[in-house]
């Protein structure tokens, strides 16, 4: 028996990643019976319009996640870690764009299109992986299906908004600055960003990895079922990019694989475009990938450094699939898949 359409709600609508939320639910026409448009007690009472119509937005209680079959939440993760056993509590599938409960055991961590059965072992939450493992995994996959992933290394190029609209600012204001000659006290990055990379993404952990470099490796492993014994490394480096995350990697293979064969899986692949013509100069940007939805990928090429290696370089906008695209195709599979 088909069930009702949902009632969902969008947690954070207010945000940079929940507006571009609301955009992609147009954009994908997703089936839901109400929508409710949920924030903190600062912006609760102002407006959001969605579909042509104007919505006031909600303090996200407890008490309003009664009724609601679908939450899409992008609060920060001292919020999820509040509200999602609230929601889940009261019969919500609770989609969760925060670290919060991403290792957590019982929660299913899904790329739409990767790992979708994984999303039938949900008790009420839901994890989106962090931007720079979501873009890598929709390239991983039909790669490891093929040849078995051995080794994996990666080095990222992640643009600012992945830190928010504060870091966003701060790279026009720097820049600003910078080109008049003028001082500049920087704030949300530990060092100036504008004409400069940062090789720091979140703090620094007891191994000298950073958080940001180990969600890359646990995330990886966790949603490709890989062995605990394939090694995988990050690096990870801000740079002075608004929007689209790029990385460098390199992998190793248990089985042979041509660089002809990785072009020809990954022009088959679903949600992944090859743009690799080096004779033309075509490989990807993020200018190029800003705004669209597939993951591209060139430079694709035999390692040099291994044995059964390929190394690629892999652009994405890291708002859309590293963040609210992977959120809504979440809650597009839970509805089709019935899982509310
Ligand atoms: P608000 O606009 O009321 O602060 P960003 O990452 O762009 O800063 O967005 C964070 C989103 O999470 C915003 O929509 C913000 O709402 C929301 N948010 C932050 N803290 C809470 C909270 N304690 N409860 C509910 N929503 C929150």
């Amino acid at each position: 028996m088909t069930k009702e359409l949902p009632n969902i709600a969008v947690l954070g609508a207010t945000g940079v990643v929940g507006r571009e939320i609301l955009k992609i639910l147009v954009e994908n026409n997703v089936p839901y019976k109400s929508i409710k448009f949920l924030a903190s007690a600062r912006s609760a009472g102002s407006k959001i319009e969605f579909k042509g119509e104007e919505h006031t937005v909600i303090e996200a209680t407890p008490e309003v996640f009664e009724g609601i079959n679908i939450v899409l939440a992008s609060a920060g993760g001292s919020t999820s870690l509040k509200l999602a056993p609230e929601a889940a509590k009261r019969g919500a599938v609770f989609i969760d764009n925060s670290s919060a409960f991403r290792m957590e055991k019982d929660v299913p961590l899904v790329i739409a299109g990767v790992n979708d059965d994984d999303l039938k072992l949900h008790k009420g939450i839901i994890a989106n992986p962090n931007c720079s493992t979501s873009q890598l995994m929709l390239v991983l996959k039909p790669l490891d299906n093929h040849a078995k992933i051995k080794r994996l290394i990666v080095s990222t190029y992640q643009a600012v908004s992945g830190a928010g609209l504060k870091a966003i600012n701060e790279l026009t204001e720097n820049t600003k600055a910078k080109m008049q000659g003028e001082e500049f006290k920087n704030d949300a990055f530990k060092y100036e960003i504008a004409f400069n990379v940062i090789p720091q993404i979140d703090v620094f952990c007891e191994n000298g990895y950073t958080k940001e470099e180990m969600k890359v490796t646990n995330e990886t492993r966790k949603i490709l079922h890989l062995d605990k014994s394939v090694p995988i490394s990050c690096t990870a480096v801000r740079v002075p990019v608004y929007k689209g995350h790029s990385e460098a990697v390199t992998i190793e293979f248990e089985k042979e694989i041509t660089p002809e064969k990785v072009k020809e899986i990954l022009n088959n692949a679903w949600g992944v475009e090859v743009m690799d013509d080096i004779s033309n100069f075509v490989y990807p940007t993020p200018r190029h990938a800003a705004d669209k939805d597939p993951v591209y990928v060139g430079r694709i090429r035999k390692s040099i450094a291994f044995d059964n290696g390929i190394d690629l370089f892999c652009v994405a906008d890291n708002l859309r699939i590293g963040a609210a695209l992977n959120t809504v195709r979440l809650a597009q599979k839970v509805i089709e898949m019935q899982l509310y």
